[in-house]
This record gives structure tokens, sequence and C-alpha cells, in this order.
């Protein structure tokens, strides 16, 4: 999979793709991400890409003309033509089942935007889906796009070390993850339940589905009626 951002902070990316999975995941050419920064694609000489809003208001709203420039760059670097995603807390919010539908595609170009918001005709012109990570305001997408950028690559296969890790996840099923224990067997009078050293692999299945839909019931009763 190739992912393009397009953001004015490329460096808040820099760190998080740069550790653990997501780092591997690009060495090993399992996805490639591409920062582009639409600074570069201002067209006068103080690199303007924000503006005060027709019809006054407070903060600034992000210009058309560099986003177009610096998309329709960035569309040029690849053939495929791509899924493009705004990120906006005006979008649709992205779960489990939107990060499995977006690891299936072969290239997402996700634009985040700053300040109050994106010029309506970049929506609109670049005909973009726009996607919210929740209900509350961040202060640009880049955060949003990363979040996605993890909840996507984990998905891509050879991703992870083990090839069913993903598959047992919270939400993967609809439900939260069932508890888990490591070493050692006792700590602090706490003890992992005898099933888990049973060694009966059937009935350690079962009773972790069991938890899983008791601890969703308790926890986050919203996830089985959104199953129904
Ligand atoms: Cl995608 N952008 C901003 N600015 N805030 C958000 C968001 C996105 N998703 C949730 N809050």
């Amino acid at each position: 999979m190739r992912i393009d951002v397009l953001t004015l902070f490329p460096q808040v990316f820099e760190s998080p793709l740069s550790c653990s999975i997501l780092k591997r995941a690009q060495d090993e050419g399992i996805v490639e991400v591409v920062l582009t920064d639409i600074r570069d694609f201002a067209t006068d000489n103080y690199r303007k890409v924000d503006d005060k809003p027709y019809g006054g208001g407070p903060g600034m709203v992000m210009m058309p003309g560099p986003v177009f420039a610096c998309f329709e760059h960035v569309q040029k670097l690849s053939p495929e033509k791509g899924r493009v995603i705004l990120l906006t807390p005006q979008g649709q919010r992205f779960d489990q089942r939107k990060a499995t539908e977006l690891s299936k595609e072969r290239r997402l170009i996700l634009i985040a935007g700053r300040y109050e918001g994106f010029d309506e005709r970049i929506r609109i012109g670049l005909d973009a889906e726009q996607t919210s990570i929740g209900d509350y305001v961040l202060n640009g997408g880049e955060l949003a796009a990363m979040v996605i950028i993890d909840a996507v690559v984990r998905l891509l296969p050879g991703a992870l070390g083990d090839e069913d890790s993903a598959k047992d996840d919270s939400f993967s099923q609809g439900l939260l993850e069932y508890p888990q224990y490591t070493r050692p067997e006792v700590f602090r009078g706490m003890k992992v339940p005898d099933i888990l050293l049973s060694g009966d692999h059937g009935k350690i299945a079962e009773w972790r589905k069991q938890q899983a839909i008791e601890r969703t019931r308790k926890w986050r009763p919203d996830l089985l009626e959104d199953s129904k």
C-alpha cells in the first residue's frame, strides 16, 4: 500500500513512523508513506496557506490554491488513483470496520488541515470523503491521520509478526478483547485463572469468548447494540 499525506506539519508524523510496527512495515516494503508539505505549494513570497474567512469570524481558513496544487503534484507521483480522505471533525467517525475497509485499498491520500478548517471548495473540488476520529476537536488533522495510518497498517498482511494477532483484537469481532496473562503465575496475590494453565485449548477458547462477551456487556454495552 502507498499512503500519501498532505500536511503543513510533516514533522508530526516522523516519530511515530520511525518506531516499532510502522517502521518495520515500511522497511519491509509492506507500506510506503510519503509526506508532502502543503506549504511548498504556496504561491506568494510569504508561503501563505491560510486566510481570513469571508463573512468574518474567528480564525483562519486553509486556502484552496496551495492544497489543490499540492494534491495535483502528489497524485502524479503514482499511477494509482487512490482514495482521497479529508481529515475533519465534520467527517464520518473512523472505526475498526473503516480501518479494515481502507486496508484493502492500494493507495490512500490523506489531507490534514489546520486552522479553523478547509475552504469548502477543497472538499467539493477534490471529491474527497471526510473522516473524523471522534467527537472532540483537535488542533489539526495530523494526529487523526496518524491514528488512521496506525490502525490501517497493522491490518496489512505481514505487518504484525504473528499473522493471527490482529484477529483477536478488541472490536475486530465486535467485542472487547478477552483478558490476557503472562508470567508469573501469581503476582501480588493475584492468580492466573486455572483454565489458562489447563492445556485444554477448546475450553480456553470457550472461556475467552465468554469473557469477551461479559466484558463488552459490562464496559461497552453500546457495542452489543451496534451489532444487532
Ligand atoms: Cl480528523 N480533525 C480535527 N481537527 N479534529 C478532530 C478530528 C479531525 N477527528 C476528531 N477530532
